[in-house]
């Protein structure tokens, strides 16, 4: 028990939830940051679009930020969040800028130098704030360049959080609370305990339980699948958004292209050079995702093609390369040239609406001295549907949120913490002898969430991949027990779990609501108010003490 490493705040992940919220508390408390890559590998780094906020006073307001989120989100966003996040959008781009994040300037018609504000689908107005098509990677390496050099941050890179260790799990007392967790360092291929007044997850999304996504390996929904065996509340998972349009190439790894393309004039069309986005939605290319790509998903069905093309030629060069110079190149060097020619798209599986549940505006979960923030978590913010640029927005808002929260909080949670845990048990664990059960499981798992889970849904179809989630599992569950973990084994196991949480809510929506359309319910339910999906786990076991083994569930 004296093995446990001891700090006031454990952050599991290096994204712009992580390192926004590391940098916050950093100053007053005694930080680690976990990340299972290196630092800044995560979606965040990805990002291209940019943050949205009603920034121009003279033509946006936040009452038409909300409105639009609103319109999104197709009924089910909870409006004092999306109030609370739209109202502090300006202050929170304001922290970026004064962090050093280089966003981009444009001289405007006075001669005056401005952020240039962008515009895309569902946004009645210009206001995504962008370093031209590389947004995230400049909020990324400006975070990581200070969190480096802060003497109270210890930061764990390539160690992946295996689970959560709460009082409940140890076999303690009521009231339950988190402890800590166990994390794997991938390098020398062991497990450490790892203690604190509090645990924040800021773990992601979990798009990568499809085959084809915009997300990087990261992805893997393991805050959720912890949070879930934790005993914390899950909701609104069957809403996967889609992103319309990534590159589509053999090896381009559905590449992302922004959908500030489309916000620039870009057009949808199909191999014969007709457009089809008017005849889907008014708003033509500039209508929130979930309508874009089911037309897409519909056109391709129709017309039996493996892709859409998307037409930005008629821009100039110049302006290509100054707005895309990311795109561009990436386009370029698969060999088409966006300043002559439309590229192929195809959608791919982008984000994770649902989530851990949030109550709080705060960040806080079910369980006492546990947080959640970021794409892990379910804020309310999005409802049905995400607003495009809106992530990286709640990103930011609620890691200045639960940094408040913790930092008013700390001496309580300090109290109530637990500083000697029952180191990780592996005496009934041998070395894994077969990688090709968790290989084979992994393709097979993501294969079946594209084919039955995926735009369009059926009831037959669920229940199909739900009778697959079955088998999968019990066989995770025993690899999990025999054998020593490691990094694909953990988020094997993670996937499986957020699958089921995919499908089981899929399952009980009978209605199409913004991003889950399934044929036997083409309709909205306008029978009874919209809800919420809301799953409750059953009370978690006390195995935790046991052999790693024996903590699968
Ligand atoms: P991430 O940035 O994904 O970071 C997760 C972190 O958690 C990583 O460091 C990872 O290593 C770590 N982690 C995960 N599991 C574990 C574990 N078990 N143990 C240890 N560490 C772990 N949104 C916008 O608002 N605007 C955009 O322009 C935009 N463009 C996008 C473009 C792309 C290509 C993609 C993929 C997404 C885009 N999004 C955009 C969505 C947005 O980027 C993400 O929703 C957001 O960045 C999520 O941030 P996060 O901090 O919650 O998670
Ligand atoms: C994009 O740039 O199209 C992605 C924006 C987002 O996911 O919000």
């Amino acid at each position: 028990m004296a093995n446990t490493r001891q700090f006031d705040i454990l952050i599991i992940g290096g994204g712009a939830a992580g390192l926004s919220l590391a940098l916050r508390l950093a100053d007053t408390a005694k930080v680690a940051v976990f990340a299972k890559d290196t630092l800044t590998e995560g979606s965040s780094l990805y990002a291209q679009g940019g943050v949205a906020a009603a920034l121009d006073e003279q033509r946006d307001a936040i009452a038409t930020h909300i409105q639009d989120t609103v319109a999104a989100g197709a009924g089910l966003c909870r409006p004092e969040t999306v109030e609370f996040t739209v109202r502090r959008g300006p202050s929170v781009v304001r922290w970026l800028i004064d962090q050093g994040v280089p966003f981009t300037l444009q001289h405007d018609d006075t001669g005056e130098q401005r952020y240039h504000l962008t515009r895309e689908g569902g946004h009645s107005r210009r206001r995504v704030i962008h370093a031209a098509d590389a947004t995230g990677r400049a909020i990324e390496t400006t975070l990581e360049h200070q969190i480096r050099r802060h003497p109270g941050v210890k930061l764990y890179e390539h160690h992946i959080a295996v689970d959560l260790i709460t009082r409940a799990k140890l076999g303690l007392a009521e009231p339950d609370r988190c402890l800590g967790i166990y994390a794997l360092d991938k390098r020398a291929g062991r497990v450490q305990a790892y203690s604190g007044a509090c645990v924040i997850l800021a773990t992601g999304g979990a798009s990568k339980v499809y085959l084809y996504t915009s997300n990087p390996d990261t992805s893997t929904g393991d805050g959720i699948a912890m949070a879930w065996r934790a005993g914390c509340r899950v909701a609104n998972m069957e809403f996967v958004q889609f992103h319309p349009t990534c590159l589509y190439h053999p090896h381009a790894k559905s590449f992302l292209i922004t959908e500030a393309v489309r916000g620039e004039g870009g057009r949808l069309l199909l191999p014969n050079g007709e457009a089809f986005m008017h005849r889907h939605d008014p708003r033509g290319e500039l209508a929130p995702r979930d309508i874009v790509a089911r037309a897409i998903d519909y056109e391709m069905k129709r017309h039996g093609i493996d892709h859409v093309n998307l037409d930005i030629s008629h821009q100039s060069t110049a302006f290509i390369e100054e707005h895309f110079p990311t795109v561009y190149r990436r386009c370029l060097h698969f060999g088409y040239d966006m300043t002559r020619e439309p590229i192929p798209v195809v959608p791919a599986a982008h984000y994770t609406c649902g989530g851990i549940i949030i109550d709080d505006l705060a960040g806080r979960t079910d369980l006492d001295g546990l947080y959640a923030i970021g794409e892990c978590a379910f804020t309310g913010l999005h409802g049905a549907n995400r607003l495009a640029s809106n992530s990286l927005l709640e990103c930011l808002v609620f890691a200045d949120a639960a940094a408040q929260d913790i930092g008013r909080r700390l001496p309580d949670l300090q109290a109530s913490r637990f500083d000697s845990l029952p180191p990780w048990d592996e005496s009934r664990v041998t070395d894994a002898d077969e990688h090709v059960v968790v290989s084979h499981n992994w393709a097979e798992l993501r294969r079946f969430m594209w084919d039955y889970v995926g735009i369009v849904r059926t009831t037959k179809r669920l229940q199909r991949a739900q009778n697959r989630i079955d088998l999968l599992k019990n066989e995770i569950r025993e690899y999990y027990s025999n054998f020593r973990v490691s990094n694909d084994l953990v988020e094997l196991r993670n996937l499986v779990l957020v699958a089921e949480l995919i499908v089981r809510s899929a399952l009980s929506r009978q209605e199409s609501r913004g991003l889950h359309f399934t044929r036997d319910y083409p309709q909205p339910d306008t029978t009874t108010p919209p809800h919420d999906t809301v799953l409750v786990p059953e009370q978690p076991a006390p195995t935790m003490v046991t052999a790693s083994g024996a903590t699968a569930n």
